[in-house]
């Protein structure tokens, strides 16, 4: 049995940010995670930061823009800290339609980031060359995005990791919660497989498993596992520098050579494991789109399970009817790109601050939203 301020279920990128920035405000917390830390749907993405928005004109483009801003920081905080490198770096992007079809829904997003206030060039043949020389020319739409960026995966979550346990956040890897425990209005403890937790708040940032966890104290939440599968190539430092955009897909070139292809979106419940036909896929487009990659190592492929939500928003706030229990989840493809201001929202829901953005449209509860054209991908 122990006794913490703060229990957070979940400890991949949205949980350990939301963890730290806790500890830092003088909560005691803990972190319990089914597996390592980390190692969950943030492990298996490829690290893309969105690009800064001029006129983000909703609370997600906002969350986003706010995040984008505040990685940099991230970066020399976390270095500081840690001795950690995250490998943030403002590459840059570039968004390609290789088809008269892919073109028009480019023109869409082309058309939100003009609204958005996101900083883009249309490219022309004889400027890709110059600009990305290994990329396949055929395209019949190219646009740079000079203020995307990435960070490692893999580094960012144990630089986390490393954070939080120097600031004294108590990290508990491969305990796997059974419920949570309610009295009237409060969770009063998280029940595991070999111990009770007792805790003032809880919360909840397990990703695809929080709708089966919340659940438990009454609370009815859809985080549908949304497998992603991806392939990481070895080759040449150099052979491509930008993040290359293709519809769903993605190159994300390392400065050491390695590059990143994803992802596939399959419902598959929770197995993370890559198969044959995905893989294949992800390295045929690799092919498509940088001629070059053909000749890379495969130096390995996985998958990661991402936490779907009903309506293109993530769940950020208090569980209805339970006063202490929290929830951030349900980021889908863009947790990396989302965590930092998530966890600076939902500190400042607990702490009862005035919150970087109108948490109202996170809700829980909200009404479903129609679907808006995400200006950006990921
Ligand atoms: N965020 C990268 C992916 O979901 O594929």
């Amino acid at each position: 049995m122990s006794l913490e301020d703060v229990v957070v279920i979940g400890g991949g990128i949205v949980g350990l940010a939301t963890a730290l920035e806790l500890r830092r405000d003088g909560f005691s917390v803990a972190v319990v995670d089914r597996f390592d830390m980390g190692r969950g749907a943030s492990w298996a993405g490829a690290g893309m930061i969105a690009p800064t928005a001029e006129r983000p004109s909703n609370p997600l483009e906002r969350l986003r823009d706010q995040s984008a801003r505040l990685y940099p920081h991230w970066a020399i905080e976390l270095k500081d800290q840690t001795g950690i490198d995250i490998g943030y770096r403002r590459c840059g992007g570039i968004d390609l339609a290789l088809e008269p079809s892919e073109a028009i829904e480019l023109e869409r997003q082309v058309l939100a980031w003009e609204n958005e206030g996101i900083a883009y060039e249309s490219i022309d043949l004889s400027d890709l060359y110059r600009i990305e020389p290994n990329l396949n020319g055929a395209f019949v739409a190219a646009y740079l995005l000079p203020d995307r960026g990435q960070i490692r995966n893999p580094r960012l979550l144990h630089a986390l990791e490393v954070a939080n346990r120097s600031a004294g956040v108590s990290l508990m890897p491969g305990v796997e919660v059974r419920s949570l425990e309610t009295h009237g209005d409060r969770v009063i403890s998280v029940k595991t497989k070999s111990e009770e937790i007792f805790s003032g708040i809880v919360v909840v940032a397990a990703g695809a498993r929080t709708g089966e966890i919340v659940e438990t104290a009454g609370i009815r939440l859809e985080t549908p596992p949304i497998k992603g599968q991806i392939v990481l190539l070895k080759t040449e430092p150099g052979v491509l520098t930008r993040v290359v955009e293709h519809g769903k897909n993605y190159l994300v070139p390392r400065e050491d050579g390695r590059i990143l292809v994803g992802a596939t979106e399959e419902n598959a419940g929770f197995d993370v494991r890559p198969t044959a036909a995905a893989v294949a896929g992800l390295i045929a487009e690799a092919e498509r789109l940088c001629p070059a990659l053909a000749q890379a190592e495969v130096e390995r492929a996985w998958g990661g399970s991402r936490p779907g939500n009903r309506d293109g928003r993530p769940y950020i706030g208090r569980a209805p009817g339970l006063s202490n229990l929290f929830v951030a989840a349900g980021h889908f493809r863009a947790g990396i790109q989302l965590a930092p201001a998530t966890a600076s929202l939902i500190a400042a829901l607990i702490k009862g601050d005035e919150t970087p953005v109108d948490a109202a449209f996170f809700a829980l509860d909200r009404p479903p939203s129609t679907a808006q054209t995400a200006a950006i991908r990921s």
